[in-house]
């Protein structure tokens, strides 16, 4: 067999566990972690399998009696004990085992991260933790005895008793074992409170090193937001008396929803204005939100399995969009989260490693923490709650709570309760579960006799192993706008449920101008020649934030694809966005956004999804020249908003004034292209905060004139490793692309590339890949450094080396020599010896 998972090989564990006490006596080379398992069989005659993997087995005793050899088999990926050594009901198994916590570079399972021990279980570390069934939907209390020289014990639920070097915990919620959290070490702690709803009186913790806790008041007030926010828009309370939330300067991912103690990356904790950027406060506010609201979506409803893990992440994701929305801009955010969601998802979704939300096979679940199981995921709940209204969705969700708390959970279940709650039969909707690709709607249009008819024509490219794509639910949300700008029909949901279909509009006066898509209503790619009249129509008129936006980038893109393909782009964009640019009417983060060049990664995939070949060097030429063109022409529209946007008095990570910040930063930088940066050189000496230090310093690591900074900015920050690791990702991702390889080799070599930190490594590697001509320079020399650095990291942390190999999935955007090249490092760095599941995983499907 090769090791593969599939979901229709799922079964029921045939056993229960209803209770589960852990002792761990913690030493950094050899932890003993002593575990009684209070089991009971549901089928007569099964053998009882525990997951286990890197465990040095001290002892095994059921009921107190200690097992003979031949009583159970150990392997490399458990122990399963014979039917004939279990008694016949319910029983007690004891082991004890040995693991090695300070050798763990994997950062799964217990490990350490600067002489502190923490876990991460999700999705299988608990097997390198102890034997145990390893699965979402075997949920047990767990009571936790800790030993260990360290100031600061904690584990999940409320502490039950403490002394000189232990402490015990009890979680009185039934749990999966990936949702266990041990942290122990010199640890300090920002302490706040929540009253709930009901009046019950939260303790909450911020914990972090000593000397960190002047960094971290922005978290403990965005947990405060968030379960504020959580009993306002869900109706959910926070179920303990206590919160802990954990800062870690190792850390794979992001963050951990572990019940009652989450663990995160310190980067989405710390903050203070001279040290976190705008970006970085609404990180963290959204990354805490998320990972406490799963407390509910994740937590007292968990998945059945992996293949379901879009059921805790779409849905987690979604609400911490709406909890931001709700505590900033919404349509600010929405446009956001749909440039992210274009830029990430819909390129995993046209390359070699499309899958469904729900897939129905795996060989690491590790590798499905991916854009489409999050954000897709997230689309596809956004779909149900723009299908049944706010009042309908509401009233599934209180369902989904009701009927499912303290349960393991599918997506047939989510599917049924919304088909409950609303009447419907949403069984075509379940596709946008089941099947991978971005749709393609093609639409066209029709005006006679007062009657408008909207024709849309929907189709999927094949993707692997799904090569026919039956036609999806589409909601399609559409307004149509009068000659004067007026809006003639308010935004509607046509329902496209048919490959072919169309919609008539009876009773206009005029053929309509229409707005489609408003919102982005649905996760597709719309194909509509517009013209650019019409374009700039909507960028002036349109009600709906989102299509404004949208008229605007469409503009910019098709100027650009047209720059790249040496036709003459005309004047369009840069006429339609002039007047835009100093409208206080708008919001200064609105016009941040469509004052902002689409990414060059974007074009690349715009080009390749219409047919073309990509050229990055065409592509950085004509964004580089279009930002001029742009800077020249609106050079006084430009400097006045500029001057206009300063945010005067101390700081705050607030909306406004990071939206004002926001909108400065883009003047900034194309003002730098005509007054060759000395606005950027004086706001760089003015700034008191983080945002505009590097917003500046950005701008003239664009120009080549920032060498002396970037020294003088390294020897500053050198002992804060989140700002160094911004160091290394502004540098390399914004300097010139024919600088980029170099660059990374000195950057590499640099004293502070502390390799083996996942921030620091992803800080370069991510760097390089974002700076997409550099990356993609026509030698190969991008290429190989990044494959070289993937061989190096794998076998310490395989999971970090495998989610990087991503940044060649777009190898068949671009020109023969090109593709050869990435082709051949992926055979690379497939052909070493040893590989990991991981990464082996990952280039097997990169090459198809
Ligand atoms: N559940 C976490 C979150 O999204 C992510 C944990 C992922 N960990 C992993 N090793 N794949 O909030
Ligand atoms: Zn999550």
């Amino acid at each position: 067999m090769d090791g593969t998972t599939y979901l229709s090989d799922y079964r029921p564990y045939p056993f229960t566990l209803d209770r589960v006490a852990l002792t761990f006596r913690l030493a950094p080379k050899a932890t003993r972690v002593m575990a009684k398992l209070h089991l009971s069989p549901r089928e007569a005659g099964a053998a009882l399998h525990l997951d286990g993997e890197q465990l040095k087995l001290i002892s095994i005793a059921i009921d107190g009696q200690a097992l003979k050899p031949a009583d159970y088999l150990l392997s490399d990926t458990g122990l399963t004990v014979h039917p004939a050594a279990l008694p016949e009901g319910e029983f007690t198994l004891e082991t004890e085992v040995e693991i090695a916590p300070e050798d763990n570079t994997a950062l799964e399972g217990l490990y350490m991260s600067n002489g502190m021990y923490c876990t991460q279980n999700e999705a299988e570390g608990f097997r390198k933790i102890t034997f145990y069934p390893d699965r979402p939907d075997v949920m047990a209390r767990f009571h936790v005895r800790i030993e260990g020289d360290k100031p600061v014990l904690l584990s999940n639920g409320n502490p039950v008793g403490q002394g000189e070097g232990w402490a015990e915990w009890d979680d009185p919620w039934p749990k999966p074992c990936y949702l266990f959290a041990l942290v122990a070490g010199d640890l300090v702690a920002t302490h706040g409170t929540f009253t709930t709803m009901s009046g019950r009186k939260v303790d909450l913790n911020v914990w972090v090193r000593p000397g960190d806790e002047d960094r971290t008041d922005y978290a403990l007030g965005a947990i405060q937001r968030s379960m504020k926010w959580d009993e306002e828009a869900f109706g959910r309370e926070y179920d303990l008396d206590l919160f802990n939330l954990v800062a870690v300067g190792d850390f794979n991912m992001g963050a951990m929803e572990n019940k009652g103690l989450n663990i995160f990356n310190s980067k989405l904790v710390l903050a203070s204005p001279e040290t976190a950027t705008d970006f970085d406060y609404e990180r963290i506010e959204g990354v805490i939100g998320h990972e406490y609201f799963h407390n509910w979506t994740g937590d007292r409803i968990t998945c059945r399995d992996w293949f379901q893990l879009c059921l805790k992440e779409g849905l987690t994701v979604f609400r911490d969009q709406s909890f931001t929305s709700d505590m900033r801009l919404g349509p600010v955010k929405r446009i956001e989260d749909v440039i992210a969601l274009r830029t990430r998802q819909f390129r995993e979704d046209a390359g070699p490693l499309a899958h469904p939300p729900r897939p129905d096979h795996y060989r690491e679940i590790n590798n499905f923490y991916t854009t489409t199981v999050y954000e897709k995921g997230a689309e596809v709940v956004r779909m149900l709650k723009t299908l049944l209204g706010d009042a309908g969705f509401r009233a599934a969700m209180d369902l989904y709570f009701a009927r499912h708390d303290g349960q393991a959970c599918t997506i047939e279940d989510w599917i049924k309760v919304f088909e409950d709650a609303s009447g419907r039969d949403l069984s075509q909707f379940k596709r946008w579960y089941t099947d991978a690709g971005t749709p393609h709607l093609k639409v066209s249009e029709r005006f006679d006799g007062g009657t408008y008819t909207l024709s849309f024509r929907q189709s999927t490219r094949p993707t692997p192993g799904q090569d026919t794509k039956p036609p999806r639910l589409i909601p399609i949300a559409v307004g149509l706008l009068g000659p004067n700008g007026d809006e003639l029909v308010p935004t509607q949901v046509l329902e496209m449920t048919e490959a072919e279909q169309s919609f008539r509009f009876e009773g206009l006066g005029a053929k309509p101008v229409p707005s489609i898509l408003r919102g982005f209503s649905a996760p597709v790619v719309l194909e509509r020649e517009t013209s650019a009249e019409e374009r700039a129509f909507l960028l002036a008129h349109d009600s709906d934030a989102f299509n404004r936006w949208e008229a605007g980038s469409a503009l910019a893109r098709d100027t650009l694809i047209a720059m790249t393909e040496g036709r003459d782009a005309g004047s369009d964009y840069l006429d339609a966005i002039g007047m835009l640019i100093g409208d206080e009417s708008l919001d200064p983060a609105f016009r941040a956004l469509l004052l902002r060049l689409p990414f060059e990664d974007e074009i690349a995939q715009t080009i390749a999804t219409r047919g073309g070949v990509a050229d990055p060097d065409a592509i950085h030429a004509a964004r580089e020249t279009l930002a001029r063109d742009l800077a020249a022409r609106h050079e006084a529209a430009l400097s006045a908003t500029y001057e206009a946007c300063a945010v005067a008095g101390p700081y705050a990570p607030d909306a406004e004034p990071a939206g004002r910040r926001a909108l400065r930063l883009v003047c900034l930088k194309l003002l730098a292209l005509v007054d060759a940066g000395a606005r950027a050189e004086a706001l760089y000496t003015a700034a008191d905060n983080m945002t505009e230090s590097l917003g500046a310093l950005s701008v003239l690591i664009g120009l080549g004139k920032a060498e002396g900074k970037l020294a003088a900015f390294r020897a500053k920050w050198q002992d804060n490793p989140l700002v160094i690791d911004k160091w290394f990702t502004t540098q390399i991702a914004l300097c010139p692309p024919e600088e980029a390889a170099e660059r990374a080799a000195t950057l590499a070599a640099d004293p502070l590339f502390n390799w083996k930190n996942p921030n620091r490594f992803r800080a370069l590697m991510g760097g390089l890949s974002a700076n997409h001509a550099g990356f993609h320079r026509k030698d190969g020399a991008g290429y190989r450094f990044y494959a070289d650095w993937l061989i190096r990291l794998d076998p310490l942390n395989p999971q970090t080396a495998a989610r990087l190999s991503t940044a060649f999935e777009t190898w068949a955007r671009y020109d023969a020599g090109r593709k050869e090249k990435i082709r051949a490092e992926l055979s690379r760095i497939a052909g070493q010896p040893g590989l990991s599941r991981d990464l082996s995983e990952m280039t097997a499907r990169l090459l198809g």
